[in-house]
């Protein structure tokens, strides 16, 4: 969910709009606005489903208030109706929450006991209650959050408007991020930078179990134990990015025909290109030359992003790679050595079971790499090492020129790593880094097969089943082609390693199951074409995304092809990854579908 709060010098609900629109990245399941309205009552205007629903109820009865919260939701507990969309309210306050409150039934069953009546299915709702109890037993705004707030379990940003109080807004953060911004006679709230960017661009970042007091003119913070704390004003490089679609019709497709241009700059931020050197932007805390072995640890498509570096941190700089997705890794309590190291993969920096390893690994004794993409956040300041990809905001919610950029950046450290533990000869990292140097000519290459993808897509959109093959880095390749088309056209896909078709997957196949092969032509391309034997040989329709002459090589008779150009093939999955994004994302298009907001997807998930 995405939240946002405004002390305005006129009416705030245009105003709130514009931010929840930069904040809908982050859930577009309902969305509600809350302001005072003439007499110092509280109003609400929400609605089920994406913001343009708000908006219109909003121009059918707007809102007029000088001061409000906002809110857009990802539905965790209840239904996306307009009951439990936020903000919720009492008569006297209105609240809008990121995360979850755990023992939401406890503290329900003794508020409803006191005689609180609830209105929703959420875990929500009670903390409005909670807080009314307090304002009832006589306490003022400020000493009623700072009592509710102890007794909530869980992770949330928090956000209060109280009945009467035209110049008071309270925020919360625990485990979920939350920014205010200093205006001009405006103060503002908001999840992160980017919500607050069309009204300011200096910020202060409330740290973990922080809350604040805002009017128009004054902001107060306080820490976990209720301790006045300062926190520093920072220039947030948020507004320095254009939220637009430019020339596409969706961000998505803006974002794919980015990745050129941001995996250029991406590379050249990690790499002396004239010396043909890889040069980190910063000290590694850490001698890799130490190390028998890395864990890796994020979530979808940032996860097949480190999958595919274990390949070159194994092959390259020969270190063994555990890695394992957030949710199961995070509960698992997995033995780690004291002086050892964990890279943390994520696009938001603040995915809460990602979030929730890197604390786990760092109790552990761990040091940090933390390959994010916003600068800001919370994995961010968390890392010992922060290893940014230059990707800029993101905001198809389908990760696509993010999880290139990861691969760049991981590509980078490999060969880091390698060159630090005396793997790699000068003469092996400068052919290496030649590599890189071609990539975002190979991008605009391979870009220009647009065409032929969309044809394959439309033949994708009549099936029931794909499958998606790869070897070596195209495995991870093949699991989001297979992802990607899931989360995009609703199409059930599977990502399988080519080598394990003939252990299960191969009994899907028959004359209306598309397969798509990605194959670039590398030491396992041979292995490949065997397992498109097998799918031939069944009468399974084959695609293959491959090298020129690639078919020919395979000697089958393919469905369709889709022809890559001709590149060394240690980083090719850099270039591929990019006819694979295309194909869900022409598909889903085909198909009607929102390619920017698939349905019950939300792009940062600050929840476990
Ligand atoms: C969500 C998004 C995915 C993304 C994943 C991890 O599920 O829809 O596109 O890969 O979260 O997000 P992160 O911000 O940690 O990379």
């Amino acid at each position: 969910c995405g939240i946002v709060g405004i002390l305005g010098a006129g009416p705030v609900a245009d105003q709130i709009v514009e931010a929840l629109k930069r904040l809908e990245y982050r859930g577009y399941d309902s969305a509600g606005i809350a302001t005072l309205e003439g007499d110092g009552a509280l109003d609400r205007r929400r609605a089920p489903g994406k913001l343009k629903n708000l908006e219109v109820r909003l121009s059918n009865a707007p809102l007029r208030g000088a001061i409000g919260i906002g809110h857009t939701r990802w539905a965790t507990h209840g239904k996306p109706n307009e009951t439990n969309a936020h903000p919720h309210a009492s008569e006297r306050v209105a609240i809008v929450h990121n995360g979850i409150i755990e023992n939401f039934r406890e503290l329900r069953d003794e508020l409803a006991a006191q005689g609180h009546v609830f209105a929703t299915e959420t875990d929500s709702e009670v903390v409005a209650h909670l807080v009314t109890a307090e304002l009832d037993a006589g306490k003022a705004p400020k000493d009623a959050v700072a009592a509710a707030l102890p007794r909530l379990h869980g992770a949330f940003a928090l956000a209060f408007l109280f009945a009467g109080e035209p110049d008071l807004l309270i925020g919360a953060r625990r485990g979920a991020p939350l920014a205010m911004g200093y205006g001009d006679g405006e103060m503002y709230l908001g999840s992160d930078g980017l919500a607050l960017a069309p009204f300011t661009d200096e910020v202060s970042y409330l740290e973990e179990g922080d809350w604040m007091v805002l009017t128009r003119h004054s902001v107060e913070f306080y820490d976990e134990s209720d301790r006045r704390v300062s926190r520093p004003k920072q220039k947030s490089l948020a507004s320095a990015f254009l939220v637009d679609k430019g020339n596409y019709r969706h961000f998505m497709a803006k974002e794919i025909h980015e990745q050129p241009e941001v995996v250029g700059r991406t590379v050249a931020h990690y790499t002396d290109l004239s010396a043909g050197r890889v040069a980190l932007p910063f000290e590694l805390p850490f001698d890799p030359a130490k190390l028998d072995r890395i864990t890796i640890v994020a979530c979808g498509t940032a996860y097949i992003a480190g999958l595919t570096a274990k390949y070159w941190f194994e092959r390259i700089a020969r270190v063994a790679v555990d890695i394992d997705v957030a949710s199961e890794f995070r509960y698992r309590e997995p033995p780690m050595s004291r002086d050892g190291v964990t890279i943390v993969i994520s696009q938001s920096g603040e995915t809460a079971d990602t979030l929730a390893s890197l604390r786990y690994a760092k109790a552990q004794g761990q040091k940090i790499v933390g390959v994010v993409n916003v600068g800001s956040s919370t994995m961010a300041r968390e890392s010992d090492v922060q290893a940014l990809t230059l990707a800029g905001p993101e905001i198809g919610v389908a990760s696509t020129k993010a999880f290139t950029c990861q691969l760049a950046v991981l590509a980078c450290l490999a060969l880091a790593f390698a060159r630090a533990r005396g793997e790699l000869t000068v003469e092996a990292e400068a052919r290496y880094v030649a590599e890189f140097l071609a990539l975002p000519g190979l991008m605009a290459e391979a870009l220009k097969h647009e065409r032929d993808i969309e044809a394959v897509a439309h033949d994708l959109a009549r099936a029931r089943d794909v499958l998606y093959l790869g070897r070596g880095t195209a495995f991870p390749l093949a699991l989001e082609g297979a992802l990607k088309l899931k989360e995009l056209s609703y199409i059930h896909a599977e990502g399988y390693a080519a080598g394990e078709l003939k252990h299960g997957p191969i009994a899907l196949v028959d004359e209306d199951l598309p397969v798509i092969v990605i194959a670039p032509p590398d030491g396992v391309f041979e292995k490949t074409v065997s397992n498109m034997q097998e799918v031939a040989a069944r009468g399974g329709r084959i695609v293959l995304i491959g090298g020129a002459g690639g078919a020919e090589a395979a000697s089958l008779k393919l469905h369709a092809s889709i022809v890559m150009p001709a590149m060394a093939p240690t980083f090719a999955a850099i270039v591929y990854a990019l006819p694979v994004q295309l194909l869900a994302y022409h598909t889903a298009v085909f198909m009607g579908k929102d390619a920017d907001q698939p349905r019950n997807l939300a792009k940062s998930v600050t929840v476990e």
